[in-house]
């Protein structure tokens, strides 16, 4: 890991920071790069031209980690409404969770019983998609994925490619028919448990996709989602489904974030691809914005730009 991408991934936690950076204009001009606004109606607005043009998109309503039990039912009303929100604009849009965002720091039980209730709100045909946070949320994550999954058809769940363990998890969650996303990875973690180099994660993020799209996966009813801005990896994606005879439509899905990668988001929805954009808003954008950041230490120089 770089050092800059370490220091902006440690500045994401940081409390001090998270307080005053978002008073400054130039930070807040820098995050509307990566999100169409902070308001449900800024999101509903950008689906609906996404979905004119052949795209799906998955909101997030942006926090993570909170701190009492009344705002994880605040959360769990805020997305309830979305899903109102959303049906009424006629729209397809799913959505996707964090688990700290529902209360799992405070009790495994209380969270889980809010996602149950987004999970039956949303319906049989909408899945609700759990966003996999640091190493240290995965047994508790997939313990709560695996328990929602045996009672529900709709919810799916991400795995990080830089995890050593993600080959397994993906493995054992096979017989559940699970719809997964699978990404690189966005936090801080050690090399003891994951890979650091960029090309160790790629070549990680191709063996995993190719068993996600496997005769195995497909057979298991998994739901495949390709959760990657990297030309290079949604390349050589193609090429293996095209040379494996697996079809556009059905058996993959691109997913990506709003504002990255816009072309190649376009490009493969017009060549017939199933595209998605996961759009986040909400005011609570400190920490994933930094997480942006890190993900492209060049980001940085947006934000400098702005300044001037
Ligand atoms: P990589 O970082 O190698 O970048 C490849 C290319 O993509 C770059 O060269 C650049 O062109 C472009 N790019 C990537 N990131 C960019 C950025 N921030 N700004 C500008 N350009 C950028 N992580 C996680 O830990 N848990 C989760 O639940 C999720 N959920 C999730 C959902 C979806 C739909 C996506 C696309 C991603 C996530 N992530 C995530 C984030 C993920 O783990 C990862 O950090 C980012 O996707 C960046 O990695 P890439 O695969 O894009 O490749």
């Amino acid at each position: 890991m770089s050092v800059m991408r370490s220091v902006i991934l440690a500045g994401s936690q940081n409390a001090w920071l998270r307080r005053r950076a978002p008073r400054f204009w130039f930070v807040r001009k820098s995050v509307s790069r990566f999100m169409p606004g902070e308001t449900v109606d800024d999101a509903l607005k950008a689906a609906t031209a996404l979905e004119s043009k052949g795209m799906g998109t998955v909101f997030t309503y942006l926090g993570e980690n909170i701190a009492d039990a009344a705002e994880a039912a605040q959360v769990t009303d805020h997305y309830l409404n979305v899903l109102d929100r959303i049906r009424e604009s006629h729209l397809k849009t799913e959505i996707s969770v964090k688990l700290t965002h529902l209360g799992l720091d405070l009790d495994p039980e209380l969270c889980y019983a809010n996602l149950v209730k987004l999970i039956e709100h949303a319906g049989a045909a909408s899945v609700v998609w759990i966003d996999m946070e640091a190493s240290n949320y995965v047994d508790l994550t997939l313990d709560l994925y695996r328990r929602a999954r045996r009672a529900y058809p709709n919810v799916g769940v991400c795995l990080q490619a830089y995890l050593y363990r993600t080959e397994k998890d993906l493995e054992s969650l096979f017989p559940l028919g699970p719809a997964i996303r699978l990404v690189k990875g966005a936090y801080r973690e050690s090399p003891e448990i994951a890979f650091h180099k960029k090309k160790d994660i790629d070549e990680n993020y191709f063996a995993l996709s190719k068993r996600l799209l496997s005769e195995e996966a497909r057979h298991a009813g998994v739901r495949a989602a390709i959760g990657t801005h990297d030309p290079r990896l949604v390349r050589r994606i193609q090429e293996w489904t095209q040379s494996n005879n697996l079809g556009k439509n059905g058996a993959i899905e691109f997913q990506m974030l709003y504002g990255i990668q816009r072309t190649l988001q376009m490009q493969l929805a017009q060549e017939g691809w199933k595209s998605t954009v996961l759009i986040a808003y909400g005011d609570f954008w400190f920490p994933w914005f930094m997480r942006r950041l890190a993900e492209r230490p060049a980001n940085t120089l947006l934000v400098m730009r702005n300044i001037f």
